[in-house]
């Protein structure tokens, strides 16, 4: 696709005005968990078991900040338990608004499975009536629902009988799919079934860092499997409900380099590169109308035989988020060219930074969409943005410090706040072009 890139010259600063195709969707996400509050399904149990662990540690294995603000957070066993969380429950009315001030098109959220079926097989229709009034909040504001129909969260009732190893796994969700889409359906046109799967798969069934805490390479390749066949089967379920709808799912993919050409970092990216971009992929793209893209990660692979793992990623890019991630927008156009091939239109599902003083968020956004519009301009076929995230929100085994949202949330008195680099997005939304210096 050629994008029509203009030059403007204003008070001596050249710029470059980039449009985006017509059309194009701008949003932000969040998912049930991190943002409702009152939730009770399997990582609810782990917070109250773990809380006090994560706190004397000052962190989360991976993630422990840096700054001393933060770490005092992180130092607080609180910080590590849901809880309210932004009490978006009874707040999303106030949180649309938001997002209609901000001029986003979209908005994608999850559905908590754990209020919808609390009981296998029980359905309640009071949580079916609640995301009925959710989703028609938004249409109401004209901006167009992306439901996420699992973002981690399982009912209790499913992770004591194995969760996504146990044999009934898969027709358990496609149940809860058919019920939710069929009472959605008329409110809904895009659906994302899972969020992620490889995470799951790596972090709850192989490192065993998140519930149920599995490390077990074959549980993991089992756990996938499921979810695989899990998001193939819905995709038929839900265009069976609704044969206009629109079916994919969302995955995190990294850009991979290796520093330099020896043979063991080579080999080394191949092998990860295969774990986490290439089994998934491939095997769902046959059964979805487009592919969810969740890019967080660059990683350049340096291994050193005689140090620790330390020495194992080598990032020279000194721009961090809060978390520790490194910052680099150029890899979204790699991993974006990397999908071409599956010709599906591609929404960014999530791309966002831990950044509590909006040090970076601007600069992380603009650069960013620089490099999408190098990819659509490239040919992939790219429809849409949401930045991650909408509010901030309860950031899983890192728990309420990491802040991503474009819109801060005092979670004592649940009152929000619109960061600065939210105006700056609110203007590309608007607009649907980006302004950058030459
Ligand atoms: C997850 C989000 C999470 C974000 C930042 C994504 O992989 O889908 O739930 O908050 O990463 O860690």
């Amino acid at each position: 696709m050629n994008l029509n890139i203009a030059d403007k010259k204003s008070s001596g600063v050249e710029k470059k005005i980039l449009k985006f195709p017509e059309g194009f969707l701008w949003g932000s996400g969040t998912s049930a968990h991190q943002v409702e509050g009152g939730c009770y399904n399997d990582w609810t149990q782990w917070e109250r078991t773990r809380a006090e662990q994560q706190a004397a540690r000052g962190g989360s294995t991976f993630h422990m900040p840096i700054d001393p603000i933060l770490r005092k957070q992180a130092r607080n066993p609180e910080n590590y338990k849901s809880g309210k969380a932004c009490d978006q429950y009874n707040r999303y009315e106030e949180d649309f608004d938001i997002v209609k001030s901000l001029h986003q098109s979209a908005h994608r959220f999850s559905l908590e499975w754990s209020r919808i079926e609390p009981e296998e097989g029980k359905f309640d229709e009071k949580e079916i009536e609640h995301y009925q009034k959710v989703v028609r909040a938004l249409r109401a504001r004209g901006i167009e629902p992306f439901i996420t129909l699992w973002h981690y969260t399982t009912p209790t009732w499913f992770s004591q009988q194995g969760g996504w190893i146990n044999p009934k796994a898969k027709q358990q969700f496609l149940r809860y799919v058919a019920v939710i889409t069929e009472r959605l359906k008329d409110d809904v046109n895009f659906w994302i079934t899972e969020n992620e799967p490889e995470t799951v798969a790596r972090d709850s069934y192989m490192l065993g860092t998140r519930p149920p805490f599995k490390k077990n390479i074959f549980k993991a390749f089992k756990a996938l499997n499921t979810l695989v066949e899990a998001h193939n089967d819905s995709y038929d379920v839900i265009h069976r409900i609704d044969s206009k709808a629109k079916v994919g799912c969302s995955e995190g993919l990294v850009f991979f380099e290796s520093y330099n050409n020896w043979p063991h970092n080579l080999l080394v990216k191949k092998i990860l590169e295969y774990w986490r971009n290439g089994k998934f992929i491939p095997r769902i793209a046959v059964k979805s109308d487009f592919i969810g893209l969740q890019y967080y990660f660059h990683s350049r692979i340096r291994l050193h035989p005689f140090k620790s793992w330390k020495g194992f990623q080598f990032n020279d890019n000194k721009k961090m988020s809060d978390m520790g991630w490194e910052i680099y927008p150029e890899g979204i156009c790699h991993i974006l060219k990397s999908l071409k091939k599956y010709n599906l239109p591609v929404y960014i599902t999530e791309n966002g930074l831990a950044d509590y003083r909006d040090f970076y968020r601007t600069d992380f956004i603009q650069d960013h969409l620089k490099w999408i519009h190098r990819a659509i301009n490239d040919g992939v076929d790219v429809r849409g943005y949401f930045y991650w995230s909408l509010i901030d929100n309860f950031e899983w085994e890192s728990g309420f410090w990491p802040r991503f949202g474009l819109v801060e949330v005092d979670y004592k008195t649940m009152a929000r706040k619109i960061r600065p680099s939210a105006r700056v997005y609110a203007n590309i939304c608007k607009s649907n072009q980006l302004e950058i210096s030459n």
